[in-house]
């Protein structure tokens, strides 16, 4: 739990509402949460998803696991208390872009579901809709892409507590969308969260 220190302030409401910006961006806000194992395939899926949009006129952005562990985040680890953390911080930038009418895409593994949960009611309380993405690829297809090294680093004692190794990965039960990463190629996998898009109005159908 979060010790809260900030006290005697005021929320400080706006002029503008959400649904201006989206009018004005042509799109709804949302968060799309993508959850996986280290090398699933979600930076991947992600950061296409991304270009796909914008390519498309509509306006997303990737807050990338890796990426804000070089500056927001740089000052968090790997124990589950840091991790929490991590999510916590992300969940609430997620948040505020997506007020911001942006569709933002998250690709952290974020491996407990409270720490996900957590999330999900921040946005449910927010009425900003959300998307859990189970990229649902076996550890071994994960093990044996190892991009980073990091696998065989942990399998040689070099990184203790990582993720799918000696550290573990709570799947989301009731995910929004599940991408079998391992098998699909990234368009479909990209695909699919484009329709799913569409069908919840938060893209105008092509
Ligand atoms: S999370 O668990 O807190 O959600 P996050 O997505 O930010 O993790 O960062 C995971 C990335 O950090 C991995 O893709 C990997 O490159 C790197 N990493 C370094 N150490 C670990 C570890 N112990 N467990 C998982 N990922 C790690």
């Amino acid at each position: 739990m979060t010790e809260i220190k900030a006290t005697n302030v005021t929320w400080h409401h706006g002029h503008v509402e959400r649904g201006q910006r989206e009018e004005l961006l042509r799109q709804k806000g949302c968060t799309i949460w993508l959850t996986g194992l280290p090398s699933s395939g979600k930076s991947t899926i992600g950061f296409s998803l991304e270009h796909l949009l914008v390519e498309r006129g509509r306006l997303a952005y990737v807050l990338d696991g890796d990426n804000i562990r070089h500056g927001l985040n740089k000052n968090l680890g790997f124990s589950a208390e840091d991790r929490a953390e991590n999510i916590r911080r992300i969940g609430e930038v997620a948040k505020l872009f997506s007020d911001s009418g942006v569709i933002t895409i998250t690709s952290f593994v974020s491996p407990y579901r409270k720490d996900r949960d957590g999330v999900r009611e921040l946005h449910a309380a927010a009425k900003i809709p959300f998307f859990e993405v189970l990229i649902d690829t076996p550890v071994a297809t994960c093990e044996k892409r190892d991009p980073k090294g990091l696998y065989g680093k942990a399998r040689a004692g070099q990184i203790k507590g990582f993720t799918g190794v000696d550290d573990p990965y709570e799947p989301p039960l009731t995910p929004e969308i599940t991408l079998k990463a391992g098998e699909l190629p990234v368009e479909q996998c990209v695909g699919q969260l484009v329709k799913a898009l569409a069908e919840r109005g938060i893209i105008a159908k092509s």
